[in-house]
């Protein structure tokens, strides 16, 4: 019994992700592996393969944090096909912005971004940027940066936050930092210009995600 409510509680995502690509038209629930030949440098060795964020996530997050979508810029750390992206692009965020290393993967996500603004409208311009995260240009602006377990190793997202760092300090703005299934947390806990704002809340199939905001380099003003 408990070895079927188990089995019955792994296919969940799959599931809710198929509901997800047959409303879109498109697929996003296929994993990836990673293959060296399709990224556009050296990211593959700490790259996790493409798995998409279920619905439910992305949902809690929005509800959990109430943004005003409308006063930032939402941003997807290595957004593999793009299932995130769509989600996000349902809310009028200023623009929603996906950037992902892998040639092949992010070719996919704009095809899939393609397809959903072809049919229906989007409340948010979409652009999928292939580049390495670790070097990435944030945009201007406030900015919320979703994470889905891109890396596999500690060291890369201390890496991409010294890069988020820097950025803050050209251009002081808030930052609210999403990090679902956070493996690597101790790198955002322990980061001098972070603070949690909201902490492991327990989801469907024991996903869980976690959120921070910088304590420093705010416009003045800004809550
Ligand atoms: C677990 S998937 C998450 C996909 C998507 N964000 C979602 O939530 O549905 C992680 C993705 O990060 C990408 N990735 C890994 N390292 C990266 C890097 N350094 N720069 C950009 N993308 C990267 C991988 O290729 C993969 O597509």
């Amino acid at each position: 019994m408990l070895a079927a409510i188990a089995a019955y509680a792994l296919q969940l995502p799959a599931k809710r992700g198929k509901a997800f690509d047959k409303r879109f038209g498109i697929e996003t629930t296929e994993p990836v592996v990673v293959d060296p030949r399709d990224f556009i440098d050296e990211s593959h060795r700490s790259a996790i393969w493409y798995f998409p964020s279920i619905p439910e996530v992305f949902d809690s997050v929005m509800r959990t944090l109430k943004i005003r979508a409308e006063e930032y810029t939402f941003v997807d750390v290595g957004c593999g096909k793009g299932r995130v992206l769509i989600m996000a692009a349902q809310l009028p965020f200023r623009r929603v912005v996906g950037v992902e290393s892998s040639t092949a993967t992010a070719s996919i996500a704009r095809t899939n971004v393609g397809v959903v603004a072809g049919r229906s409208s989007l409340r948010a311009p979409v652009d999928v940027l292939t580049c390495n995260a670790l070097s990435f240009d944030f945009p201007p602006g406030d900015l919320l940066i979703y994470l889905y377990n891109p890396f596999s190793k500690l060291d890369v997202y201390v890496e991409f936050l010294d890069n988020l760092e820097a950025s803050l300090k050209a251009h002081p703005r808030k930052v609210v930092l999403v990090y679902t299934c956070p493996e690597h947390v101790r790198a955002f806990e322990e980061c001098h210009f972070l603070e949690p704002i909201e902490r492991y809340e327990l989801l469907v199939n024991e996903y869980t995600w976690c959120a921070f905001t910088n304590t420093r380099y705010r416009t003045p003003g800004r809550i």
